[in-house]
Order: C-alpha cells, then structure tokens, then sequence
C-alpha cells in the first residue's frame, strides 16, 4: 500500500474507531492503550531532550497481528502522554510485511530508532532486516534503511534490536533463531550504528546449561542493575511446568555478568518475570534520574485474544503500568513508578477479618495489603486471587471455554499491592519480589470483595484518569 493511501485509510480508522474505544467501559482509565486497532510490543523507550518518549507496535487498521506501525507517545513526567504521529510505516520493500519491535538512542544529539524490517514472502518464508530511522526537524523520522541482514547461520526469524552505549561503543542484543529452530540472543557492536559486527551468541535454548527453552527468544533487552547484568527475553516454545511458565509464550529473566571484551554472559537458569495470564515483550529504559524503568505488553500472542470483548469496540491491548526495576540478592523486581501516587484519591483504610472488609470500588483502585493470608479477593466474579499462607493463585475464566483456568506465585505473600483499572490487575508481590498482570472484563462498576478468617490491614485509594 502505498504511503499516502496507507496514513488516509489510518485517519479514516482513528476517526471511526477512536469513539468506540472510548466509550468502551473496559478502555483503560490510566494505563496505554491504542485509540483503535491492535496493540502490542513496547518500542524505542526513551528520555530524550527532556521527556519521554514511548513507541509501540500498533496495527490501526484492524484488530489482527498485521502491518504493524510504529505508534509514537510523548510525556514530560511518565503519567500524561501526548498522541504523535505515526513514526514508522511499513512502506519500504524491506519493511513491507511490517516495521517490527526495537528500540532508541540518542546518537550525536538526534532520536535514532533500529528496528526491524519484516518481509515475508508467498512461500510462507521469510527475511529480516534490521533498519534505521532518525529523527528530521519536522519530529517525524526518516528512514535510512538496513544495516544488518541476516547473519549466516539463522533462519528469517531475526528481529527486536535493543541497543545501548557502553564505554567506546554501541551494543545490540538481537533475537534470533538458529538453522536448528532453537532460540538465540546475539551480541553485536558497531562504533557508529551503521556498521555492525556479530560478537556471536549470549544466550538461548541449550546454552549454559538450560534445559530446552524454546524456538525463539524474541525481545531481549540487557542492562546492569546493581552488581548484576539482566537479560529479559520471551523464550517461545518452553514447556509449561505445573505452576509455571503456562502462558503460550513467556518471558523471562536471567541475571548474570557480561564480559563485553569476550562477548560471553555467564548467567543462572530462567526466572518468570510475571505469573499473571497477560504480560509479554517487555522494554526498559533510564529515566533521568537514574531509575531503571520498564514497560511491558499485557497481552500474550495466543489463540484466545480475539475473544476479549474489546474488539467489538475495534480495539485490543493496552500496556502495564510503568514499573521501576530493582536488584534484590540477584533476583530482578518490580514495583509501580513512585509518580503514580499522584493519581492516588482520598486514602481510606481497613483493619480488621477479610469477612468484615466493605466491597471495595475497583474500578480505577490501588490497594496495599498486609495479611498472614487464606484470603480471598474477588473481583467483580471475574478475577479471583487465593492467598493463601505459601502460595498465590489466580483464576480467571477462558473466554473460549468458559473453563476456569489457573496462574501461580509459589512463596509467602506477606504484602500485596494491588492496581486496578478498567479491565486490568496488576498484583505486586512482597514490594516487588514477584507480580501477577492480567487483564479482565468485568461489567462495571466493579467491585472487589474480600473474603476470609484473617486479619488484615489495607490501604486503599481510588485512582484519578489520567489517559482519557
Ligand atoms: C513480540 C513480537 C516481536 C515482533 C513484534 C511484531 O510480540 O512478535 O518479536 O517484533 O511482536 O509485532
């Protein structure tokens, strides 16, 4: 499709859908989510010349993993984020099939974007290029085309470029998939984002000693935090164990250290990073102060998305909750950006049986929570978690079998700290240690109830919109 064709029928679809959206009562009060079309990948998080910007693969057209563009926000403080136009469009022969998953950096003073070029072909194969954009004048991005074709070896499943500086050079971690089909992160490194070369493999299914983990690893993302190097990445194809890794695809944690001069990362098994049903390709960044961020997908390619009632409202996705990383004896947490506090409504507290507790608006809701747990919260008879003394478990109805179907976190849950929006829950295990995401669809105004023998001590406060 040509260009100009293609932003004309993209203006037709925002101008059709976008009322729809918003006047779905699931469309997110707080959190990301696209105006019309399909949503996934984070892509291109960034503070730049004083403000953040986020990227995101967005589908406009259509709620289907198809031509995906490069959506654009802009927010001077994490919360408020402006619309910006389109940034990338699969328009370019190396591009055509769609602008994919990648990252930004900031090269000589200019935004640069790589990313990758997809090009599928009739016979169901496939190629992979990883591109360039630059930001003009104007605020959009030109494209100067691929630096990096497919390294010899590796299948047309070569894609999500996250690049950072270190010391005299910039890196690239770099998904993968061998001849084989088994998963592979690369290492590469270029000293001028041009040229590029292949420091050769980091990590993947069958390296240092894990067991087989998947077909492809797709989104890596590497940075130090604390004494520790992290790897985040969606191994694909990981056999699901009894209470772990039971979304169609996962993503997952490593932690170790890179010798950058050896180009090798020696690092422990795989952690989950989330054991809620929806949370994928996740991205992080530096914020200006120094703070490690990360943003996530709550949403997991399987076969049961288009069911969510929200494609009747012509759209489908939304973000998680921008969450601060941190390194706690080599194991990677998470817990909300300290600027949503200032969504936070009136406080209101509980003290006292679970079975005494008022049902609770859940709507928009955050809710801190202390117990010695044999809890249960029910939102809405939608979403209902189990705590109990050593284990955390969530059920949620398929939307395609109407059968309860099960999310584990094996530990003792001391402390919760609950958000809620219109159809999604982010629980946030022991300050971090663990989190459950998950998206829900309950008719509103949901209410969440508890229910139990147990003493416990809640915090509560409704939260202000701040997306719509
Ligand atoms: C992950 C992913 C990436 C790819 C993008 C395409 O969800 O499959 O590997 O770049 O989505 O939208």
């Amino acid at each position: 499709m040509a260009s100009s064709t293609r932003l004309a029928a993209i203006l037709q679809a925002v101008m059709q859908g976008m009322p729809k959206a918003l006047s779905d009562s699931h469309y997110p009060g707080w959190h990301l989510a696209p105006v019309t079309g399909l949503l996934n990948d984070p892509n291109g998080f960034i503070h730049f010349d004083g403000e953040y910007h986020l990227f995101y693969q967005w589908n406009a057209l259509e709620c289907a993993h198809q031509q995906k563009c490069w959506g654009h926000w802009r927010s001077a403080d994490l919360l408020h984020w402006q619309h910006q136009p389109i940034a990338l469009m699969p328009d370019e022969e190396y591009d055509r099939s769609g602008c994919y998953s990648g990252s930004a950096v900031e090269d000589n003073g200019v935004l640069t974007l790589i990313y990758t070029g997809n090009v599928k072909f009739d016979d169901g194969s496939r190629t992979a290029w990883q591109c360039l954009a630059q930001q003009n004048s104007a605020g959009g991005f030109d494209k100067l085309g691929p630096v990096i074709a497919v390294p010899e070896g590796y299948t047309g499943h070569v894609r999500d470029p996250k690049v950072w500086r270190h010391e005299d050079y910039w890196y690239m971690v770099l998904a993968a998939q061998n001849t084989q089909l088994q998963g592979r992160v690369l290492l590469l490194r270029s000293d001028n984002l041009r040229e590029w070369q292949n420091l050769g493999e980091i990590a993947g299914s069958e390296l240092g000693g894990l067991d087989a983990a998947g077909y492809m690893w797709e989104c890596p993302d590497m940075f130090t935090l604390g004494d520790s190097t992290y790897l985040i990445c969606c191994p694909q194809g990981v056999v699901p164990e009894e209470k772990r890794y039971l979304n169609s695809h996962a993503c997952a944690w490593l932690s170790g250290s890179l010798d950058y001069q050896q180009a090798a990362y020696l690092h422990g098994p795989l952690n989950e990073m989330d054991a809620g049903f929806e949370f994928y390709a996740p991205q992080t960044t530096m914020t200006a102060d120094g703070r490690r961020l990360l943003v996530g997908w709550m949403g997991t390619p399987d076969g049961e998305e288009m069911a969510q009632p929200t494609v009747a409202h012509h759209w489908i996705h939304q973000m998680t909750c921008l969450r601060e990383l941190s390194s706690r004896n080599g194991r990677l947490c998470q817990q909300p950006i300290a600027e949503l506090q200032a969504l936070r409504e009136r406080e209101l507290h509980y003290q006292g049986r679970a079975d005494d507790a008022p049902p609770i608006a859940a709507q928009r809701l955050e809710v801190e929570l202390e117990s010695l747990g044999d809890i249960e919260l029910n939102f809405a008879d939608t979403l209902i978690l189990t705590w109990q003394q050593n284990e955390l478990r969530l059920a949620r109805r398929s939307l395609v079998s109407g059968q309860w179907t099960y999310r584990y976190w094996t530990g003792a849950a001391r402390r919760l700290q609950i958000l809620c929006d219109h159809s999604s829950v982010e629980i946030f295990i022991n300050d971090g240690e663990g989190v459950m995401s998950s998206r829900y669809f309950p008719d509103h105004p949901a209410m969440l109830t508890l229910r139990g023998r147990a003493e416990l001590q809640a915090r509560y406060w409704s939260l202000r919109r701040c997306m719509v």
